[in-house]
């Protein structure tokens, strides 16, 4: 294939996604030639028309065309990008987003900062175990206990924890949330992306995120049942000066300090905010 027709292909492939509705269409296009190529970015541009045989065009065109329906690429690729590293997904996982980073980000601070060693950390909801795989990656020294309460969930997390060589460091349960852990247990940070969308929410979703499980999701009338039961149980579970820190939903920022401090038990509060200036993580000291 000469350098048109390479750039044909890009074009008509873009303008078919844009079609459908799909604005990452440019973005798009690169991953499903990055991954086919198995190049970086720029090589795609550099090497991509020599690169290209029939094969390649051919499955290329297949997952243009499964895209045109709005299925997630991350699905249909198998695979999702989370902190500079790559995770397996498939239905049975939600699609890890980019906010829950500051999340990471947040409890990996947080240990550097306060010089904590060996800390104990908690993950409820785990999916794809992407918050639990980079905990482990980044923070050498942690222990992590990871609990869903979806058993097929568990499987790909633990693929993912072999995949980057911390599965002796993460102990995967199925749980209720804090149904499976013992009283006994103490953590240092307990983090969760919790499914916090309400019932009426959910039926106005985007066709790609409705592709998730709604496990993953949907937590009763209001998006907050999952939440309230977090912050209702978590201080029996954290060790002193330990923290809660989870992810809410754009429009639960009031409701969620409400509840936080007509709570006693918790000694400080503090909201993060993402990049578009959303308050999106809480964080609960006892
Ligand atoms: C929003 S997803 C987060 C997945 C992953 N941690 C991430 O950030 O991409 C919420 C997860 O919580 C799990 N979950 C829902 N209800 C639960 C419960 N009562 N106890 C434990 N896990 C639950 C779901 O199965 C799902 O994997």
């Amino acid at each position: 294939m000469d350098n048109t027709e390479f750039h044909q292909l890009i074009s008509q492939a873009e303008n078919k996604l844009r079609k459908a509705g799909i604005d990452t269409a440019a973005t798009e296009v690169e991953i499903v030639l990055q991954t086919l190529l198995d190049v970086g970015r720029l090589d795609i541009y550099l090497h991509g028309p020599k690169l290209l045989d029939e094969t390649i065009i051919k499955k290329f065109h297949e997952i243009i065309d499964r895209r045109v329906t709005r299925y997630p690429l991350q699905y249909i690729l198998g695979e999702a990008y989370f902190y500079g590293r790559k995770f397996l997904v498939d239905r049975d996982v939600m699609v890890p987003t980019p906010e829950t980073e500051i999340l990471c980000e947040l409890a990996i601070n947080y240990v550097v900062n306060e010089g904590l060693e060996y800390p104990e950390i908690l993950d409820i909801g785990v999916g794809a175990g992407v918050i639990s795989v980079t905990i482990a990656c980044e923070l050498p020294e942690a222990w992590v206990t990871a609990v869903d309460i979806s058993r097929p969930t568990l499987t790909v997390a633990r693929k993912n924890a072999a995949m980057h060589e911390v599965e002796s460091r993460i102990n995967f349960m199925k749980s209720d949330l804090f149904s499976s852990i013992s009283p006994e247990q103490k953590y240092d940070i307990i983090l969760s992306n919790p499914p916090y969308i309400s019932e009426k929410v959910y039926e106005e979703l985007p066709p790609e995120v409705l592709a998730d499980p709604k496990i993953s999701l949907v937590s009763g009338a209001e998006g907050l049942d999952f939440i309230k039961r977090l912050i209702d149980q978590a201080p029996d579970y954290l060790k002193k000066g330990g923290r809660l820190m989870f992810e809410i939903g754009f429009d639960q920022s009031a409701k969620v300090t409400k509840i936080s401090e007509a709570d006693p038990r918790y000694r400080s509060f503090s909201l993060m905010q993402d990049l578009n200036n959303i308050d999106r993580v809480v964080v609960l000291g006892v």
